[in-house]
């Protein structure tokens, strides 16, 4: 095993190296301030390690995402998303016999309680449905609360699998003043998303099968990307010992901001005001590299990846297939190429190694299967929660401790008060 050591002030501290199994090197810093009073200090953990983790692997500067060592590609071309869900929570591909058990589950869990139905009366029409599956899920720990003692929480992750969706299509319905529509159980977990989302109680509905291939690999693209900011969210509070539904409404909460999940609906937004703009690429493009103007491209960058997002790669190549197989013909997919285009052979974005992300064309897909924006990052929501629970697990199957980081006091020293009259 080798080590590191480090000079503080003259004294060195000798600290143990941890080498993962694709030959990542972490120092060990866990005794440090024990040994020597000092701590490091990497805001936005830049260079932070908080976790030893077996099931995602990112190699940013290689452009390489693997589920349990599966390569990202294979698994979005191949395979869907509840058995993929199966692989990140249990760390093996399912058996035929596992797979058929939990797609039964998920269907049998799909539905909530009755009564929760009032609880979306409550909210006003336009509040945004982030807000109400945040809200909505950790409700649910009301109806399943958690024993101290459990030892398996089985039965709360395949609630939350199956739940989630309809949760988030009651979230749309009230949105538009539609009744909700109840699951089928004979409709697999893409279609029967689908069928909540779109059907009306007064027609017919068959879930159109390019729309459940696009959305079992848009959901898989998004399932897991190892310590992101809402899967640290979900780590940091299950590190407390709070319940799972807890735990994942905070994952969903982190998500939301624009510089993490909520970056898709941004993109579209900021795709459809270029166009009403003129459609002007190269101006917004400027006004990105303007350091005084706040406007950045969204769907640009990542803390990670840092040659090219291999999720943002396949959805490109799906975008154009599955519009053409839609027969839709979207402006909006046009100015987004062209602004690829300019900002991939412009010195800023080259130089800080900017490159389109998995939310620069997921905005467009979801758009052409008649997904309204403020839903974009629900179903980044949908997507993301069999990572986030297979990293709630992992940690609460493990002997973690609780997540308290330390920090450098920067404010005022000792001083004595002084009365109100007195100062
Ligand atoms: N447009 C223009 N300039 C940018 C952009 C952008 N989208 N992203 C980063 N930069 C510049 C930034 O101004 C800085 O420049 P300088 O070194 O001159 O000060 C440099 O690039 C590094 O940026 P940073 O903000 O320090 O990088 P970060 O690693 O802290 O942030 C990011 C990563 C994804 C938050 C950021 O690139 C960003 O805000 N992108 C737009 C939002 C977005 O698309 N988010 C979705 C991320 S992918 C989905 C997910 O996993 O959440």
């Amino acid at each position: 095993m080798s080590s590191a050591s480090l000079s503080l002030d003259g004294n060195n501290f000798e600290l143990p190296v941890i080498t993962g199994s694709e030959g990542e090197v972490g120092v060990d810093i866990g005794k440090l301030r024990a040994q020597s009073g000092a701590i490091t200090v990497d805001p936005g953990f830049t260079s932070t390690g908080a976790c030893e983790s077996a099931i995602t692997f990112i190699d940013g500067e290689k452009g390489i995402l693997r589920y349990r060592g599966y390569p990202i590609e294979q698994l979005a071309e191949e395979s869907d998303f509840v058995e993929v869900a199966w692989l990140l929570l249990y760390g093996e591909l399912p058996t035929a016999e596992q797979l058929k058990v939990f797609r039964a589950k998920l269907t049998y869990h799909s539905m909530i309680h009755e009564d929760m139905k009032k609880f979306f009366e409550g909210f006003p029409n336009n509040a945004h449905p982030m807000a109400i599956l945040s809200a909505m899920v950790c409700s649910l720990s009301t109806y399943y609360p958690e024993s101290e003692y459990e030892e398996t929480h089985d039965d709360n992750i395949v609630r939350l699998i199956a739940k989630v969706r309809t949760l988030a299509t009651y979230a749309y319905k009230k949105s538009i003043g539609q009744p909700m529509i109840y699951p089928q159980n004979g409709l697999p977990y893409c279609a029967n998303f689908l069928h909540m989302m779109f059907a009306v109680p007064t027609e017919e509905y068959t879930p159109n099968p390019v729309l459940v291939k696009a959305l079992n690999a848009l959901l898989i693209l998004h399932a897991d990307h190892e310590q992101n900011c809402s899967t640290s969210t979900v780590r940091m509070v299950g590190s407390s010992r709070a319940n799972i539904f807890a735990s994942i409404s905070a994952g969903i909460s982190a998500l939301w901001g624009p510089l993490h999940g909520g970056a898709n609906q941004a993109v579209l937004e900021m795709l459809q005001m270029i166009q009403d703009d003129g459609g002007d690429y190269k101006k917004w493009v400027q006004k990105a590299k303007d350091k005084d103007d706040g406007f950045r491209l969204m769907g640009f960058g990542h803390r990670v990846y840092k040659n090219f997002d291999p999720r943002a790669t396949i959805l490109r190549k799906m975008s154009d297939e599955v519009l053409a197989e839609l027969g839709v013909n979207d402006p909006l997919l046009e100015i987004a190429k062209n602004l690829e285009q300019v900002a991939l052979e412009d010195e800023y974005f080259v130089s800080r190694k900017l490159y389109p992300n998995v939310d620069f064309y997921s905005g467009i897909l979801y758009r052409a299967m008649g997904i309204p924006t403020n839903m974009f990052t629900v179903m980044f929501s949908i997507g993301r929660l069999p990572g986030w629970l297979a990293h709630w697990k992992e940690l609460r199957d493990s002997d973690s401790r609780i997540y308290r980081p330390r920090q450098i006091y920067t404010g005022a020293q000792a001083r004595d008060y002084t009365p109100v009259g007195a100062r």
